[in-house]
C-alpha cells in the first residue's frame, strides 16, 4: 500500500510518500518553504509559492520513492488547520492527482500527522505531545478514540510570538533561530507576564510587555522571552502528563528545534521518570511525509467523494475519530 501526501498548511509545501507492507516506512519527503522578503507570512504570496513549487516536488517525491505515479493506492492532503489560500493549493493538487489516477483521496488533520510521524520515527507509544510551531501551540494526547487537546494557547502561537517580536528588531523570518542565538548571551531575567490558565497559556501579554522594555539589551530580551514562555509550556505539558499518567513526552513543530526548549523538556521528563522524544529536524517541521503516513493510517476512510475534501482552516485534532489505534 502506497500513499502520496501533500502538506501546505502554512509557509511550507511538501510531498511525501509512505509505504505499508510488513512495516510502515517513509520513502520520500521533499519540501520547499516560502520566506517573505519583508515582514511575516503573506498567505496569498505563500500560496503562489506553493503553486509554483508543487509540480516539481511531486515529480521529485515519486523519483525519490523509486515508484511510478500509477503505483500509488491513495492520495492524502492536509485539510487543516492552516491558512486558507495555502490549504486550497494542496487540496486542489491532491484532488487533481486523485482524479487523474482514479484513486481515493483523504484530507487529514495536520496536528495528528505531527504526532503520528513523531511516534513512528521515535518509537514512542502513547505520548503527550507538545506541538509548538508558528501557528499552533497545543498539548495533545490520545484518550478514548480521540487525540484530545489538553491545553493550548489562548491567543498567538509560540512561534508567532517569536516572529512578531523578532520583526520589531528587523530579524528576518523565521526569527526563532536568531532569537535562540541571542538568548545564549543574555543574562538578565526581565519580569514578563507568566500566563498559565489551567493547561492553557497566553503569549500576547509577553509581546506587549517586551515592547515597553526598550532600554534593555536585545540579548536579555531574548533570554527572558525564552525562559518565561518555555517555562509556561513545560508547566502545562507536565500538568497534562501528570493528569493522564503518561510517561512519554513528544516534541514537534518548528519551535522544537530550539535547544533550550528541548533541554527544559528533558529536565522535566527526567524528573518525572519519563522519556523525552524529539523527531529529526525534517520530521519536526511541517513536511509531506507525515501527511502521507497519516493518509496510510486512515486509508479506510479515503473515498472518491470530493465533497469530503473541503479544507477547514480551524480543523481541530479532537474532531477526528481515531480508528487506527
Ligand atoms: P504550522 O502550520 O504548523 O503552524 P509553521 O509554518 O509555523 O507551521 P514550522 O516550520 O513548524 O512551520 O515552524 C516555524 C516556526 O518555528 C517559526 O515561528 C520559527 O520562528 C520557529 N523556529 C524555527 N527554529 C526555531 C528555533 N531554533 N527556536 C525557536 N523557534 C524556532
Ligand atoms: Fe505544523
Amino acid at each position: 500500500m502506497l500513499c502520496l501526501g501533500i502538506e501546505s498548511t502554512a509557509h511550507t509545501v511538501g510531498v511525501g510518500v509512505a509505504r505499508q507492507q510488513d512495516k510502515t516506512e517513509i520513502l520520500a519527503n521533499v519540501n520547499s518553504s516560502y520566506s517573505p522578503s519583508i515582514g511575516g507570512i503573506h498567505p496569498r504570496e505563500a500560496a503562489e509559492h506553493h503553486v509554483k513549487a508543487l509540480p516539481e516536488l511531486m515529480e521529485k517525491s515519486i523519483e525519490a520513492a523509486g515508484i511510478e505515479f500509477e503505483d500509488l493506492d491513495v492520495i492524502s492532503f492536509a485539510k487543516g488547520p492552516g491558512l486558507g489560500p495555502c490549504l486550497r493549493v494542496g487540496a486542489t493538487a491532491a484532488r487533481t492527482l486523485a482524479l487523474t489516477l482514479k484513486k481515493p483521496i483523504i484530507g487529514v488533520n495536520h496536528c495528528i500527522a505531527h504526532i503520528e510521524i513523531g511516534k513512528m520515527t521515535m518509537g514512542c507509544k502513547s505520548p503527550v505531545m507538545l506541538y509548538v510551531s508558528g501557528g499552533n501551540t497545543q498539548v495533545i494526547s490520545y484518550r478514548q478514540k480521540r487525540y484530545r487537546i489538553m491545553g493550548e494557547t489562548l491567543d498567538i502561537g509560540i512561534g508567532n510570538l517569536l516572529d512578531k517580536f523578532g520583526r520589531q528588531f528587523s530579524i528576518p523570518f523565521p526569527c526563532g533561530p536568531r532569537i535562540e542565538e541571542l538568548a545564549r548571551t543574555g543574562k538578565k531575567m526581565l519580569d514578563l507576564p507568566y500566563s498559565v490558565k489551567g493547561m492553557d497559556v497566553s503569549f500576547s501579554g509577553i509581546l506587549t510587555s517586551l515592547s515597553t522594555l526598550s532600554g534593555e539589551k536585545l540579548e536579555d530580551l531574548c533570554f527572558s522571552l525564552q525562559e518565561t514562555a518555555f517555562a509556561m509550556l513545560v508547566e502545562v505539558t507536565e500538568r497534562a502528563m501528570a493528569y493522564l499518567e503518561k510517561d512519554e513526552l513528544l516534541l514537534g513543530g518548528g519551535v522544537a528545534s530550539n535547544q533550550r526548549l528541548r533541554e527544559m523538556c528533558s529536565i522535566m521528563a527526567k524528573e518525572r521518570g519519563a522519556g523525552a522524544f524529539v523527531p529529526k529536524g525534517q520530521y519536526c517541521v511541517d513536511n509531506g511525509a507525515m501527511i502521507a503516513l497519516l493518509g496510510l493510517l486512515m486509508k479506510d476512510q479515503a473515498s472518491s467523494d470530493l465533497d469530503r475534501t473541503k479544507v477547514n482552516q480551524n480543523f481541530r485534532a479532537d474532531e477526528v475519530e481515531v480508528t487506527w489505534l
